[in-house]
């Protein structure tokens, strides 16, 4: 987000809402007012009008659906009693405004910018602001959510329907990490829905790698990159250890069978979730899985006195020199998961997370990271067992052997950039 700007993103998302109205019969998802918050401004959506027909189509239909997927279990939870609902970066969406719901309030919480925006554009259509609406501005790069919701009037003592659609992958880790554990802190039987993206394999095609960089371009161009992708388990561990149960996490494709029947098959799309708050909040994280950050909004005790350096996590910065093979040689033989991934241009070298349970490395593709040819140490708890899963795989270029020293066994590897990886299992 650009400080000053509104997000462009939001009127992106409330175009197809408009447009799905219009040329898709609201097939999957009916808003009176999208039309009318979005205006008669001939644009087309952010980042989409150099896209195919086709892609634009299931743009659309995920905009819609994903809508469809929170409201459907907004009704089921107003239904079992709950009367608070919270629409986190809310960009332009209506909810609020045709809420069918007497007695439920809406919070509606935003970047600041995006919010004076939006209330500018609400005036200009004519849609009312009901009572029961409350506009709550947060960054949650910054602010303390649950603070400023209790500041607006919200009653953490009593359970909330919570939607958070389009936002988690312009967010930082941490950001979504100290949301996901605030909201995790509120009333047992709160529930949340969002949807997030999940790492997709550089493409084969010449022709989609193209869009990807044209859409990384647009994004980059307008301060709203795409920035965190996660997998279903580390969503898993994010909402466990938050104090949520998952009570679905689906690929969007799922979207299509759900409410049109259709048989689409699913590939490395952005998912929906839907999870419910235990009401024990959130658990102490392992110091390795705490930045500060994460820390500044956490509601979990802090701990004043401890060293501010010692208690967070070292990682090493490996140079490669290119990322596809790096994610074959990590991911696909190493058994390492590919996390986030940055690069300051779609033509720029990449920065990569990968993870292994607690072993984090970070691969780069700029030549002043790093120096090829470093060596790590990583401390392994079965060296027998996941030396003979990598010779099991029989690669081309590794086959390691194991090493008995006088402080324990050692397996090292040399990875494709000549960087070692000693893996050690101490005595
Ligand atoms: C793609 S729009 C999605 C809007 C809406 N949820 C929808 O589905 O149409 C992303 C939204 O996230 C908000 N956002 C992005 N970064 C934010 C931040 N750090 N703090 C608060 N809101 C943020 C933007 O203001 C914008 O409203």
């Amino acid at each position: 987000m650009r400080q000053g700007r509104p997000s462009a993103t939001a009127l992106g998302a409330a175009r197809y809402r408009a447009e799905h109205q219009e040329l898709d019969g609201a097939s999957l998802f009916r808003d009176p007012l999208a039309r009318a918050i979005v205006g008669d401004d001939g644009g087309s959506s952010v980042g989409s009008h150099h896209l195919p027909v086709a892609r634009r189509e299931a743009m659309r239909g995920f905009i819609a659906g994903r809508a469809r997927f929170a409201e459907d279990a907004l009704a089921e939870a107003v239904r079992a009693g709950l009367d608070q609902v919270v629409v986190l970066g809310a960009g332009l969406d209506t909810f609020a405004y045709r809420n069918p719901y007497p007695g439920v309030r809406v919070f509606e919480v935003d970047h600041y910018d995006t919010q004076m925006w939006k209330r500018e554009r609400l005036a200009q259509a004519g849609i009312a602001v009901p009572d029961g609406a409350v506009f709550v501005p947060v960054d949650f790069e910054r602010d303390e959510l649950t603070d400023e919701l209790a500041a607006a009037g919200f009653d953490p003592s009593r359970p909330a329907f919570v939607m958070w659609m389009g936002v988690t992958v312009y967010l930082t880790r941490d950001a979504i990490t100290a949301t996901l554990r605030a909201l995790g802190g509120l009333a047992a039987g709160t529930e949340l829905v969002f949807d997030y993206g999940v790492p997709a394999p550089e493409p084969a095609d010449e022709r989609e790698r193209a869009l990807r960089a044209e859409r990384a371009r647009r994004l980059a161009a307008i301060g709203e990159r795409w920035i965190s992708f996660l997998t279903p388990e580390e969503v898993g561990r994010l909402l466990g250890t938050a104090g949520f149960d998952v009570v679905e996490d689906v690929p969007t494709t799922e979207i299509a069978r759900r409410y049109l029947g259709l048989d689409v098959r699913p590939g490395p799309v952005p998912r929906l979730v839907h999870a419910r708050a235990t009401g024990s909040g959130p658990v102490d994280l392992p110091a390795a899985d705490v930045s500060p950050a994460t820390h500044a909004v956490s509601t979990a005790p802090r701990e004043s006195d401890a060293d501010p350096v010692g208690r967070q996590r070292v990682i090493p910065i490996l140079r490669v020199f290119d990322h596809a093979l790096a994610r074959e040689f990590y991911c696909g033989f190493l058994g390492f998961d590919w996390g986030f991934e940055h690069r300051f241009d779609a033509d720029l070298p990449v920065y990569a997370e990968v993870t292994r349970d607690g072993a984090v490395l970070h691969l780069s593709e700029h030549h002043g990271d790093a120096t090829p040819g470093s060596g790590v140490m990583i401390v392994v708890d079965d060296l027998v067992s996941y030396h003979r899963s990598l010779l099991d795989q029989r690669h081309r270029n590794a086959r390691p052997g194991i090493q008995e020293n006088p402080w324990g066994a050692t397996m090292t590897v040399l990875d494709p950039f000549g960087n070692r990886l000693v893996f050690w299992q101490r005595t």
